[in-house]
């Protein structure tokens, strides 16, 4: 009967493209840095079983894809929904998974009511510091000595390095990020704490967030590592852009992770606007959508080309990198399909709509080997 068993576990293992002993793309990486993917609501549920045995076969973390951001944590005054965010918990927990808590403060997926009074006016300063710091402690000390790492905050400055305006910043200027940091390392002590962002490559982002860092430093609070979102495309960006501010980061002693990376196969709208604006929706046409019934083998052979040379600079600067987590785990659920144009057929991760493994994830195992 043992033996039965044995024999059944390798051959699913063969299905699924392995060859038993090297394992999956986290243990082929694990002296370098964590493996992770973004993981939805639905699959935590159990709702879409292949995907979270690719999760427990290549990750060894994971960060909620919405479900710990202040629209669902915690959508209207007083009132908390930890539901997904427990189950999750749990999930990790059961498969060892290093949990990215994603995000604290953002000036998206934020609840109007967050930035008004009683009255529907601004906020005054008062008020929205008290909410900050209400929010922080209640949702990153519920989770207290579970999360591995906070992105305590997202997308706080503009491309040109200046802050953006967001209501956080307009109500409480530049304070707010310090305030967040304080409440988070508070609310849990041992919880590493991030910033996240996307465009870092470019280097008056990437200015800003190095200056932003040794400002909490200076002020005595902490922040361990500095995530690249990684929403890109085959030629964007310019890989030395990339190098430039990876290399920046280590010569700062800022460990740095790549925390959300896809790459997308179809036309950008608007090459201006690349990043991660996730408020952008172009209007879908037929020729945004290329390849709605399939991928065309030279294009297959793209993307391979584009995550070997990734995971070459990755493997580069591992001495200074943390973690790279995918943003998803195969083709049919990625947020790609539907931004920045709703309802297109993209192509941008590892593993397909089938649950199967595609030739760059061979190629990215043999990169660990060498
Ligand atoms: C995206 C999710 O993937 C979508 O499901 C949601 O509708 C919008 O947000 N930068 C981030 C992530 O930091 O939180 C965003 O996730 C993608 C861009």
């Amino acid at each position: 009967m043992p033996y039965l068993r044995i024999g059944m576990v390798m051959c699913v293992l063969q299905l699924n493209g392995w060859g038993g002993d090297q394992g999956g793309l986290m243990s082929a990486y694990e002296d370098a840095f964590l493996v992770g993917a973004a993981i939805n609501r639905n699959q935590v549920a159990g709702g879409e079983p292949k995907a979270l045995n690719l999760a427990r076969e290549h990750f060894n973390s994971v960060t909620p894809e919405n479900d710990l951001k202040w629209e669902k944590v915690h959508p209207e005054p007083g009132q908390f929904n930890f539901g997904p965010g427990d189950r999750l918990v749990a999930l990790a927990e059961a498969n060892d998974w290093a949990l990215i808590g994603h995000t604290l403060v953002w000036h998206q997926q934020t609840p109007d009511w967050v930035f008004q009074d009683e009255d529907g006016n601004l906020a005054s300063a008062e008020l929205l510091r008290e909410r900050l710091k209400d929010h922080i402690l209640t949702v990153a000390g519920r989770y207290r000595g579970k999360i591995h790492g906070w992105d305590v905050a997202n997308e706080i400055f503009n491309d040109d390095g200046s802050w953006r305006e967001s209501l956080w910043y307009t109500i409480l200027g530049e304070e707010y990020l310090y305030l967040a940091f304080e409440y988070a390392q508070k609310a849990d002590p041992s919880a590493e704490l991030y910033y996240n962002d996307y465009n870092l490559w470019k280097a008056s982002k990437r200015e800003a967030v190095i200056n932003l860092v040794q400002a909490l430093r200076k002020r005595g609070l902490r922040i361990d590592a500095v995530g690249f979102q990684g929403h890109y495309g085959l030629d964007y960006p310019d890989l030395k852009d990339l190098e430039g501010s990876l290399k920046a980061m280590k010569m700062a002693k800022i460990p740095t992770m790549v925390t959300e990376l896809d790459i997308s196969l179809l036309p950008f709208p608007n090459a201006d606007q690349r990043g991660a604006d996730i408020s952008l929706n172009f209007e879908l046409q037929a020729h945004l959508n290329p390849y709605p019934d399939g991928l065309p083998p030279e294009m297959e052979k793209q993307l391979t080309k584009r995550y070997v040379s990734l995971f070459k600079l990755f493997n580069k600067y591992q001495d200074n990198m943390t973690r790279v987590t995918f943003w998803g785990i195969t083709d049919n659920t990625t947020w790609r399909n539907n931004w920045p144009v709703h309802g297109r057929t993209d192509y941008p991760l590892l593993f397909d709509r089938n649950y199967q493994a595609k030739p760059a994830v061979e190629e990215v195992l043999k990169l660990s080997r060498n």
